[in-house]
């Protein structure tokens, strides 16, 4: 991917139209799944401290949900806080929190407009009241929202959801509701977080580092992964436009077989 962070505004915003008339050209995926990485790395190259990454890393959500509304990607997923993530200083998951509830605020309004429904998912028992009353809120006043999902996962890991949708199915078969035979991929899959929804089309995880970090490690069974060097902050709209298009350059080569 490319690096325009240099280039003037008209020619970023030719380039942002150029990217989405092409993109728009060819299949787009209808879920792309995103594990934003980087905000603290952007920070510190600054020399700011790591919350201000952060802070730029929520417009950077803005940039994502808008560029997914144009391009119409029907649901986009985050990876907003891991499980692993609560063992970072109390500081920076204060400072996280802070944003969730900054976030859930400022854009309900606009992504109520746009007709985008928030749905928040993970183990949020461990946030904060406030912070789980401010994603509830911004889950129900966009409750109707159709033209797009966006997905937060926050206080999330992939693992602990998988063991939490075998106790289900265990709890179900101890109580004589589920039998053994019963269980398959379909039926466990009705147990994640994510039961009803398509599966991701499209990883991107941005910053450079190839590893999927524990996140939806069951829905990205057939995603197709793409790692970009650029920095969750820095991930603007272009860079998503350019993601489709390479998206569609491997669909292309991969292409399903018509049967
Ligand atoms: C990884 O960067 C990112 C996170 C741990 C959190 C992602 C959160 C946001 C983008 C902002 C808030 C989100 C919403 C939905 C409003 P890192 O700190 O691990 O970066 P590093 O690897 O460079 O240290």
């Amino acid at each position: 991917m490319s690096e325009c962070g240099a280039m003037p505004d008209t020619e970023r915003s030719e380039r942002r139209e150029r990217l989405l008339v092409e993109a728009l050209r060819g299949e787009v995926p209808a879920h792309v799944a995103i594990i934003m990485d980087g905000n603290g790395r952007w920070a510190e190259s600054r020399g700011l401290p790591r919350w201000e990454g952060h802070r730029e890393g929520a417009k950077a959500v803005r940039e994502a949900v808008v560029a997914s509304l144009e391009v119409g990607v029907r649901q986009l997923t985050l990876y907003a806080f891991s499980n692993e993530n609560w063992l970072r200083p109390a500081t920076e998951i204060a400072a996280l929190m802070d944003l969730l509830v900054e976030y859930a605020a400022s854009e309900v309004e606009e992504l109520r407009e746009r007709g985008v429904r928030v749905r928040v998912f993970g183990d949020l028992e461990r946030l904060a009241p406030e912070a789980r009353a401010a994603v509830q809120r911004l889950e129900a006043a966009t409750g109707a929202g159709e033209k797009m999902s966006l997905n937060l996962a926050i206080s999330y890991g992939s693992r602990s959801e998988i063991a939490r949708a075998a106790r289900r199915l265990v709890e179900q078969a101890l109580a004589g509701a589920l039998r053994p035979e019963e269980v398959d991929a379909e039926r466990f899959a009705r147990e994640l977080y994510t039961a009803g929804w398509p599966d991701p089309d499209l990883l991107i995880r941005t910053s450079g580092e190839q590893r999927v970090s524990n996140f939806l490690l069951w829905q990205i069974a057939y995603a197709e992964l793409l790692v970009t060097p650029v920095l969750w902050p820095d991930f603007d709209q272009t860079h998503f436009f350019e993601a489709v298009l390479e998206y569609q350059r491997r669909e292309r080569r991969y292409g399903r077989v018509e049967v």
